[in-house]
């Protein structure tokens, strides 16, 4: 008995995600709620998904305090990639819209002393419809780590609730074993409470820094309050698994000028 009492403690304390990051809640700014997945940098070259808005963001939040106030990630959301893999297998950037690539804009967040969050789904897609991780978690984690990504945001499509208590973990683990530290930001537990139940979040809070865990703010009061009624009912008691390294993650605006 008391030996079983000592392998439940110890797998309880293995299990712990240990990154050292997101000691308290990370801060950034992430595209979605404003730009979409605007490709049209044809017609809108101001506000379409290109390395010149997060570029532009970078100056922003360096310039105008908001690195200084705390917030250090800029967060690419979806419709960065492009549509097929590389014959390498690996994730590519849109060429047109990204014509440095991702280590180059890495680099120049870094530069201004910020940090670069990247987007990718667990399913076979994203939920706009570009290469997701499944089968690739591995050589994924290695790409983002190779262009120097310090946070990734897995998102749900084009997968199944039932796979992702042991797919989410996976990718914990493989991004663990790039060696490079990265926030880990699951929306795992959205998916759970969108099929109308309650998620695990102990074992959320295992494997990742912060999770989503409703629906995607937009411009709108509604939506605003919508978010702040689902935190208030906190269903589950979510907020007793936030604490240093995992916390809920109620959604970023991205507001511009
Ligand atoms: C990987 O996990 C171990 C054990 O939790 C931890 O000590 C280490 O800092 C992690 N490394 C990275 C890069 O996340
Ligand atoms: C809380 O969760 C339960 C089970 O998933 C669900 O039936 C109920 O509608 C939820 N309540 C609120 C206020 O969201």
């Amino acid at each position: 008995m008391n030996n079983l009492i000592f392998c439940v403690v110890v797998l309880a304390v293995v299990n712990a995600l240990d990154n050292g990051l997101g000691r308290t809640p990370p801060m950034g700014w992430l595209s979605w709620e404003r730009f979409r997945c605007n490709t049209d940098c044809l017609n809108d070259p101001d506000n379409c998904i290109s390395e010149k808005l997060y570029m532009q963001m970078a100056d922003h939040m360096e310039q105008d305090g908001y690195l200084a106030a705390g917030y250090e990630y800029v967060n690419i959301d979806d419709c960065w990639m492009a549509m097929e893999r590389g014959s390498d297998g690996r994730l590519v950037a849109d060429p047109k819209r990204f014509p440095h690539g991702i280590k180059f804009l890495a680099d120049y967040v870094h530069s201004k002393g910020l940090k670069l969050g990247i987007y990718e789904d667990f399913g076979t897609h994203t939920c706009g419809g570009y290469p997701g991780s499944k089968f690739y978690m591995e050589l994924d984690a290695q790409t983002f780590a190779d262009w120097g990504i310090d946070s990734l945001k897995l998102d749900g499509c084009y997968s199944g609730i039932e796979d992702m208590k042991d797919g989410y973990p996976i990718m914990e683990f493989y991004l663990n074993k790039t060696g490079r530290p990265m926030l880990y930001s699951c929306s795992w537990p959205a998916y759970v409470v969108f099929s109308g139940t309650i998620p695990n979040y102990k074992s959320i809070a295992n494997s990742c820094n912060i999770w989503r865990n409703y629906a995607d703010i937009d411009d709108s009061w509604d939506s605003f309050k919508g978010i702040i009624d689902f935190y208030g009912n906190d269903n589950g008691s979510f907020s007793s698994f936030a604490g240093p390294g995992h916390f809920n993650d109620p959604d970023m605006v991205s507001l511009k000028e």
